[in-house]
């Protein structure tokens, strides 16, 4: 049974202050706060377990090794994937993306080659590709959203061409919450021979995912933002895609043997995972994902869903906010400004005085900003511990605004 108030104990974080007002943490897109359980791993692994892993016969890196090592299958369970094999613990989805580019892509791409994206893509899944168009003259495509800020499936699979490559796409917006049918991109284009990487950085956080059902080539995730620590993440490699890649980085345990002539390389996933990793990092990545499965991601989404209705409903009967997006599928993530009002970031300050916590500016996602004619907008989004009562918060905060700014 969902307790939202239960679940709001496991994160001391939520019981302080801001401004001598009650927090009320409405920036879990940019990161999400951290339970307890994930807080004491942490110590844990550093107070007493700390070793280097995979490098020493001694009990302690035996220890870090196993807990290291537990992650992975975790990972593998939370995304439903086929094996732990398919999983590449990385920093985050910025470094599982540029590793795609770099490890996948750029070996196989050539000047006019495309590349397929939605406008409403984060910076990291741009800006890995700009590479490939700056260095290689790879051809980057975009397909828009519509004025509810939807992804019509059959469009982004309508901009494969004969020279497509890569098709890379959110699952959900960090902007709009719109929440992308990735399964039938998948599906349309695999027909016509192209893989997919899909960017599950929000998604993750708020429903269930399975990436063998979706059918994804790559799905990238990021620990920070799944109540874990940051610098953890992974990325989730289909086995055929895993054998077309070429090592990213080198050093440490990606190698097998190295002469003065010669090297090998690991066994995947290994052979992508270059010198020390985040060690404590990933162990607590591991305990944040076990306290979501435990809460049930059936039940995170549900809450969510009422969370959202609740925002959507008190939003829209202010006339003078402007919410970005009115998807069908979006999820409890509201960008918006306000009529007449200051800049995004005033608006953010004066909320920040009532305890409230958003993102304001551009969102890492400019091109979508421009598409959607705005310089920069507050961002509300949601997490697991969120209440109705913190959506008359936001509201009540925005009324000041209202009145200080309109
Ligand atoms: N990607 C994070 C956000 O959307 C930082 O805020």
């Amino acid at each position: 049974m969902f307790d939202v108030l239960k679940i709001r104990e496991d994160f001391s974080i939520l019981g302080r202050q801001v401004n001598g007002k009650p927090l009320v943490y409405l920036d879990n897109g940019a990161s999400a706060q951290k339970p307890q359980v994930v807080i004491d791993a942490i110590n844990t692994a550093y107070a007493e377990e700390y070793a280097n892993v995979h490098r020493g016969l001694h009990l302690l890196s035996s220890i870090a090794t196993e807990k290291y090592e537990g992650v992975r299958a975790k990972i593998a369970r939370f995304l439903n994937a086929a094996s732990e094999d398919n999983i590449i613990l990385n920093s985050g989805t910025t470094e599982g993306i540029n590793m795609v580019s770099y490890a996948w892509a750029a070996p196989r791409m050539q000047a006019g080659d495309e590349i397929v994206l939605s406008i409403m893509e984060h910076h990291a899944n741009i800006v890995p590709w700009h590479f490939l168009r700056e260095r290689l003259g790879v051809v980057i495509k975009w397909v828009d959203v519509d004025a509810k800020g939807d992804l019509d499936p059959e469009a982004v699979i309508a901009a494969i061409g004969p020279k497509t490559k890569l098709v890379a796409v959110t699952h959900m917006s960090n902007v709009l919450g719109t929440v992308v049918d990735v399964k039938t991109i998948c599906a349309g284009a695999h027909a016509k021979g192209v893989p997919v990487l899909v960017d599950g950085s929000q998604s993750t956080v708020h429903m269930p995912v399975d990436v063998t059902d979706i059918g994804a080539d790559f799905y990238a995730i990021t620990g920070h933002k799944l109540y874990g620590p940051s610098g953890s993440g992974a990325i989730y490699v289909a086995a055929d895609r895993m054998t077309e890649m070429r090592p990213f980085m080198g050093g440490g345990d990606m190698i097998r043997e190295v002469t003065r002539d010669t090297v090998t390389y690991n066994d995947a996933p290994m052979k992508f995972e270059a010198g020390t990793p985040g060690i404590v990092q990933t162990i607590g990545l591991g305990v944040a994902l076990d306290y979501m499965m435990d809460v049930g991601m059936g039940a995170i989404a549900a809450h969510e869903a009422d969370l959202c209705r609740y925002a959507r409903g008190r939003l829209d009967g202010l006339n003078w906010v402007n919410v970005q997006g009115q998807s069908a599928t979006k999820g409890a993530i509201f960008s918006f400004t306000i009529d007449g009002a200051a800049h995004a970031h005033d608006i953010s300050t004066v909320l920040d005085k009532k305890g409230v916590a958003v993102r304001a500016g551009t969102h890492c996602a400019m091109p979508l900003m421009d598409h959607m004619g705005v310089g920069a907008t507050c961002r509300a989004s949601f997490g697991m511990y969120n209440t109705t009562d913190e959506v008359d918060v936001l509201i009540d905060a925005l009324e000041l605004c209202h009145d200080l700014f309109a």
